[in-house]
């Protein structure tokens, strides 16, 4: 038998009751060395058997749950995460995003990632197209990276992607032959990125699993307004993962995943100008999307984050030790 090295003396773990199972589970837990997993153990088991104890748990609820975190397992591969679609539509996702990622008031503000960011988009050139031809309806798009004093920041790596007209990411086509509506840009002196895309559109998020049956049972749409994804790395700065939603989309309310900000709603209009759309070797008819990125730096972010945790902590009436904006269990 392997001996097992406990920091705290434990109790007999028998003869447990609904009223002190949570306390012992608490305690076999704390023998853990890590101060920052202590804490994460103590709070979830309290948090787990509060809930089971509030809502009854019955075994039937119970064993649905199961069955249905299992299906979520059972769906996932490489390309099909189910587990971050659940976060997705239960709001933790957006949650964990405001959390981690807190912005100054004139910062801009961040959005969820979604399961379509891939890591082989190719590099363009100012004034490419990301997308293929044929695709969706064009659309030149200008922004503008400044840091919060307004300095406009050069070589920012902006990655952008959206999907196709039909509301289909490339990784959703089992014959993607490469990336496509997906690209890098990188910001020129004046921190500039114009680039070619498509109108984006507003489509559902996978729905065919059990989170779509999950979102079915709740009354729930599954649609997303239509929106261009973007994730800005600079180093000294935090990373900004954010979306461009288009005013006016049918879902602008009602986001099946909780992304949209009235900040990170934008007009879309017709290019009009004839130089600026000969220029890109587009149409006055074709579609204009403009907008300016304001990045966050790391101390910034580092100190908002304390500062809110703090603040969090005081309204919950949780007094315990903070290290770099995270509650630990400091109990040695
Ligand atoms: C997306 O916008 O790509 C997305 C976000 C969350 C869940 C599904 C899709
Ligand atoms: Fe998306």
């Amino acid at each position: 038998m392997p001996t097992i090295q406990t920091q705290v003396p434990l109790p007999p773990l028998k003869d447990l009751t609904d009223d002190n199972i949570t306390e012992n589970t608490v305690i076999v837990n704390n023998q853990s060395s890590s101060p920052r997993l202590r804490y994460l153990f103590n709070r979830l088991v309290t948090h787990l058997h509060d809930f089971a104890r509030e809502v009854r748990l019955s075994e039937e609820e119970w064993i649905a749950a199961i069955m249905f975190l299992t299906a979520c397992g059972q769906i996932c591969t490489d390309t099909r995460q189910e587990f971050i679609l659940l976060s997705d539509v239960l709001g933790l996702s957006c949650l964990v995003d405001a959390m981690n990622h807190p912005k100054p008031a004139n910062g801009t503000a961040g959005t969820v990632l979604g399961p379509f960011h891939t890591h082989d988009a190719l590099e363009f050139e100012q004034g490419e197209s990301i997308c293929s031809s044929g695709k969706g309806e064009p659309a030149l798009v200008r922004c503008k990276v400044t840091d919060t004093s307004g300095n406009p920041l050069a070589g920012v790596s902006v990655d952008i992607w959206e999907t196709d007209e039909t509301g289909h990411y490339d990784t959703q086509y089992a014959d993607r032959a490469g990336p496509d509506c997906r690209g890098i840009l990188t910001t020129d002196r004046e921190g500039r990125i114009t680039f070619k895309a498509i109108r984006p559109v507003s489509y559902p998020i996978p729905h065919d699993g059990p989170v779509g049956k999950l979102l079915e049972r709740l009354g729930r749409h599954p649609y997303r307004p239509a929106h261009m994804h973007f994730k800005f790395i600079k180093d000294g700065f935090d990373v900004l993962v954010t979306s461009l939603y288009i005013r006016g989309d049918a879902y602008e309310t009602t986001d099946a995943v909780f992304g949209v900000k009235s900040s990170l709603i934008v007009d879309l209009e017709h290019i009009s100008d004839e130089d600026l759309a000969q220029e890109y070797e587009l149409s006055p008819e074709d579609w204009l999307l403009e907008y300016d990125f304001v990045l966050v730096s790391d101390q910034e972010a580092t100190e908002l984050k304390i500062k809110n945790a703090e603040r969090a902590l005081k309204t919950l009436g949780v007094t315990v030790a903070v290290v770099d904006g995270l509650p630990i269990d400091a109990i040695e």
